[in-house]
């Protein structure tokens, strides 16, 4: 005892202390110079949590009090109390600290989501999020940087085989995790993209555009609303490229008809299948992905009472009834209709293409109907994720879907899109996979334009 007390006394000299504080202070300096700012504060923070975590479970009031008796059962019998708490084990991790906590009986999901303010404060983190994925285990999040504000680059064009797999799957970004998000593109025939101005939705298709091109087993057709340059740059790897002339845009979508029909007719002899997707696109049989950005353009009837008007207003009601029926009958036979409008309200875009649709990408909103109009009243039961949220410069590139084998809606970074140069130079280095789907089939056309 005396040996210890001695021992403390030394350490507690000025000099000694003087020491001590030196000591730590260039292991500190030294470890961030190793690790790097961000990295370092990762270490650090996961230092906190694993040296402080008894005491903050016990004020948090995250642990059991139990009484213990002694085996002997008898009235005199010695009664202790004992304290649990749950076991931690925590890892770093690019965003900031995975904490995986074994739950005790009456500590759980429920208790650490109800302090997970106090323990954002205690570990000096901005965010603390909870959630379960298996019994006996709750996964802590201590995030210190927000991946969903963080703007990513797109990965490098792949002209590999890899282009083929992003045919029937496609990785829209990242979610607030920093794990890939997916949507399901096989046996899809329709994708809407919403969101207001400005906030990532042409981004989002020209990210779709650049993994596919590399691939023989896909063909574009692009329709531009908007008018402006944005898809200049596409146009040698479209069979069919139209700005924002109601005619123009109307003629590309006959063509599309006319394919829909003869395939229709032609895909049980040709593939002996009914399902283009039992066999998957090939380079005779491409998938056709067609992309009509600012696409409430094309809906819009001026309801005028000239001549002009009239005709205009007659292409309008054409265009949404093709672009519908591709919609409802191009799913088995290839084709993939991927529609990005401002608003997905009835008066923006028809109901009957938007409800067809079977993949929904929603970046901010804003109003609780527009919302709903592309994501569907389930929404509501997921306020984190809703797009009104997104409503802030720090989530443009940020959307709302429903990812591949995810429950509930997911908040997805998507990525910044590669620069319009390089999209250039990969529009012309894949021209020459460009075919017209239709000549493909072996000059098949269909005498009707439409049906
Ligand atoms: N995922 C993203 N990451 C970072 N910035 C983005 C992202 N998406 C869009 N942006 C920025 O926002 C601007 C507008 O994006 P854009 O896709 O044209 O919007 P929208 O088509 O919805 O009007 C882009 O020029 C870009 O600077
Ligand atoms: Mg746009």
């Amino acid at each position: 005892m005396n040996h210890i007390q001695t021992l403390r006394l030394e350490h507690d000299t000025p000099a000694a202390l003087y020491l001590l504080a030196c000591t730590r202070l260039a292991y500190l300096v030294a470890v961030r110079l190793v690790l790097g700012a961000a990295r370092h504060a990762v270490w650090q923070t996961r230092r906190r949590i694993k040296r402080t975590w008894p005491r903050t479970a016990r004020r948090l009031g995250l642990t059991v009090e139990e009484t213990i008796r002694s085996w002997i059962a008898s009235p005199g019998a010695p009664i202790s109390r004992r304290v649990l708490i749950p076991s931690i084990r925590a890892k770093r991790e690019p965003w900031g600290v995975r904490v995986e906590l074994r739950t005790i009986e009456g500590v759980g999901l429920v208790e650490i989501e109800k302090v997970a303010d106090h323990l954002a404060d205690a570990w000096r983190v901005p965010i603390v999020r909870a959630e379960q994925h298996k019994p006996s285990t709750v996964t802590i999040r201590a995030l210190l940087w927000d991946p969903l504000t963080t703007t990513t680059d797109s990965p490098a064009v792949s002209m590999d085989g890899r282009a083929d797999h992003a045919v029937a799957s496609w990785l829209v970004g990242t979610d607030q995790d920093g794990r890939t998000a997916c949507v399901k593109t096989s046996d899809v025939s329709g994708i809407v993209v919403a969101g207001l101005a400005g906030y990532g939705k042409t981004n989002l298709l020209d990210n779709r555009f650049a993994a596919l091109a590399p691939s023989d087993r896909v063909q574009f057709a692009v329709i531009d609303g908007k008018g402006g340059p944005d898809w200049d740059s596409h146009a040698p790897r479209c069979f069919a490229f139209a700005k924002d002339s109601p005619e123009q845009a109307h003629e590309i979508l006959c063509h599309l008809h006319n394919l829909l029909t003869a395939r229709q007719h032609l895909i049980r002899d040709r593939l002996g299948v009914k399902n283009l997707w039992e066999t998957g696109p090939s380079q005779s049989w491409p998938l056709v992905v067609l992309i009509v950005d600012e696409a409430h353009t094309f809906f819009y009837e001026t309801k005028g009472t000239d001549a002009e008007a009239k005709q205009r207003d007659r292409i309008a009601r054409e265009s949404a009834r093709i672009i519908e029926e591709l919609v409802r009958k191009g799913r088995n036979v290839g084709i993939q209709i991927v529609l990005a409008t401002q608003k997905a309200t009835g008066d923006a875009i028809p109901t009957k293409i938007r409800d067809n649709c079977q993949v929904a990408i929603s970046f901010a909103q804003r109003t609780s109907e527009a919302a709903i109009a592309i994501l569907g009243t389930d929404i509501t039961q997921y306020p984190d994720a809703h797009p009104r949220r997104l409503q802030n410069p720090d989530y443009v590139g940020v959307a709302t879907l429903v990812a591949d084998g995810r429950p509930g809606y997911t908040l997805v970074r998507t990525p910044k899109a590669t620069p319009d140069q390089n999209i250039q130079r990969l529009a012309r280095q894949t021209a020459h996979l460009t075919a017209d789907p239709l000549t493909l089939l072996g000059g098949t056309e269909p005498s009707k334009a439409t049906s």
